[in-house]
């Protein structure tokens, strides 16, 4: 992929999509064309851009700034032309926004999610059938960095780096290229790794978000709240030990699967403490153990639960995506792959916090412990994709049946 011709389109106005084209559109060679699924939402970033010519994004003690070329909420307007496209938005909004840019899609091009969540590759697949072969799929373990807007079209703020972020590419043999050619463009180190499936399992927001979420309000009695609680700062020994249970689940499920299948490399599936340190090596104050970790990252200073005002104070908003995305696009995938396996893992934690966070949000995905609640078609796990056995999950990627 040369530069001096390189067209990217981003998909997105949050917090990510912000960062994303101020880092993308700095570069004097890279035209960033922005698609936003809503007409309000793209009205609001042209008025923002024309007020600071550009989005600008700061980090602590510099800033740079990004002009995009085009922003509009007609994809025909944006996509074609695309040799680079990013889905920078929560997992939840993949599939509308997969469908609204299909018909565009040019051959060769590269389509990713950043981040991916769990099973993004078999939601490409299922929107864009055989069409998908044509392309480069490629998913992010994480954003990069953490970020939230400060001024909405104008400016966002970057509270941390990671210093290292996965990257699953589809075909395998694409890997080099676009983990080189993506981290010189965002300028962050990009570790390709060997599988969709590894990154399905390695999403460490399914085991963060809904494990902090259960640990701060699982016994929330209904009254309100002064102020918002810590997130990260507020983990206490009993969260930590839930994170940790989550971590060991999955772990448990990644040597069940190295059982079955023993080439298959599932080496970028890591413990949640060893994850952190990875990414926050510098940010993290006392790593001595994992709650240590969440209440001294300095990238997680100050960011606190979400939650809505009610009278005399703030409720926990269980609608936030720290339960509406990381659960069924990232927990109850994981717990779907578990129940793929012919001898079942045990998955207590994971069971137990999602039949808390269903409850929490009105949803069913579980019916007493299996995946067949009537919400199940609005998550990946798996199973809501057709899928019975871990043999298929694995023989699709590996020999592309389905393309
Ligand atoms: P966000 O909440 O700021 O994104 C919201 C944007 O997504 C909306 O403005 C809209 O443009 C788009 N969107 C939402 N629902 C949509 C729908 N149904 N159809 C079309 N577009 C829709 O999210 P943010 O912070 O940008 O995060 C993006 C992803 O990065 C998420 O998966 C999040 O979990 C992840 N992430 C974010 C971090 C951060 O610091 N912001 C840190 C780590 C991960």
């Amino acid at each position: 992929m040369k530069p001096d011709t390189l067209q990217v389109a981003v998909c997105g106005g949050g917090n990510a999509a912000h960062t994303l084209v101020a880092l993308l559109a700095s570069h004097q060679e890279v035209s960033v064309s922005v698609f936003l699924s809503f007409d309000d939402e793209a009205r609001r970033w042209q008025e923002g851009v024309a007020v600071r010519g550009g989005i600008e994004a700061v980090w602590s003690g510099y800033s740079l700034i990004g002009l995009p070329k085009h922003i509009s909420s007609d994809p025909s307007q944006v996509i074609p032309g695309a040799s680079l496209i990013f889905l920078a938005l929560p997992a939840f909004a993949h599939e509308d926004v997969l469908r609204q840019i299909a018909p565009y899609l040019e051959p060769g091009a590269w389509l990713g999610a950043i981040p991916a969540r769990s099973c993004f590759d078999l939601c490409v697949r299922d929107v864009l059938g055989d069409r998908a072969a044509s392309l480069v799929i490629f998913g992010f373990q994480t954003l990069p960095w953490a970020c939230r807007i400060l001024r909405y079209g104008q400016a966002v703020t970057v509270l941390g780096n990671k210093t290292q972020v996965d990257l699953a590419v589809w075909p395998k043999e694409q890997s080099d290229v676009l983990a080189n050619d993506l981290g010189k463009l965002l300028d962050i180190s990009i570790h390709p790794i060997a599988n969709f499936l590894s990154l399905s399992l390695a999403g460490t927001g399914q085991i963060i978000h809904p494990g902090i979420m259960y640990g701060l309000f699982h016994g929330w009695n209904g009254m309100p709240y002064a102020e918002a609680p810590l997130f990260y700062q507020g983990v206490d020994t009993f969260t930590a030990e839930v994170l940790e249970s989550l971590s060991d689940e999955v772990q448990s499920l990644r040597k069940a699967i190295e059982q079955l299948f023993p080439t298959l490399d599932l080496s970028a599936v890591r413990p949640l403490a060893e994850w952190l340190n990875r990414c926050y090596q510098k940010d993290i104050h006392d790593n001595s153990n994992l709650q240590a970790a969440m209440n001294s990252n300095r990238s997680y200073a100050g960011l606190r639960a979400p939650v809505s005002v009610i009278e005399k104070g703030y409720a926990p908003d269980f609608n936030s995506r720290y339960l509406s995305e990381d659960v069924p696009y990232g927990l109850l995938a994981s717990l779907g792959i578990a129940h793929l396996l012919p001898e079942p893992v045990a998955t207590p934690r994971m069971v137990h916090v999602i039949e808390w966070a269903q409850q929490c949000m009105g949803r069913e995905y579980l019916i007493d412990g299996e995946l067949r609640g009537r919400d199940l078609v609005a998550s990946r796990a798996p199973q809501r994709f057709g899928y019975t056995t871990i043999s298929q999950l694995i023989n699709d990627e590996h020999l592309m049946r389905r393309f």
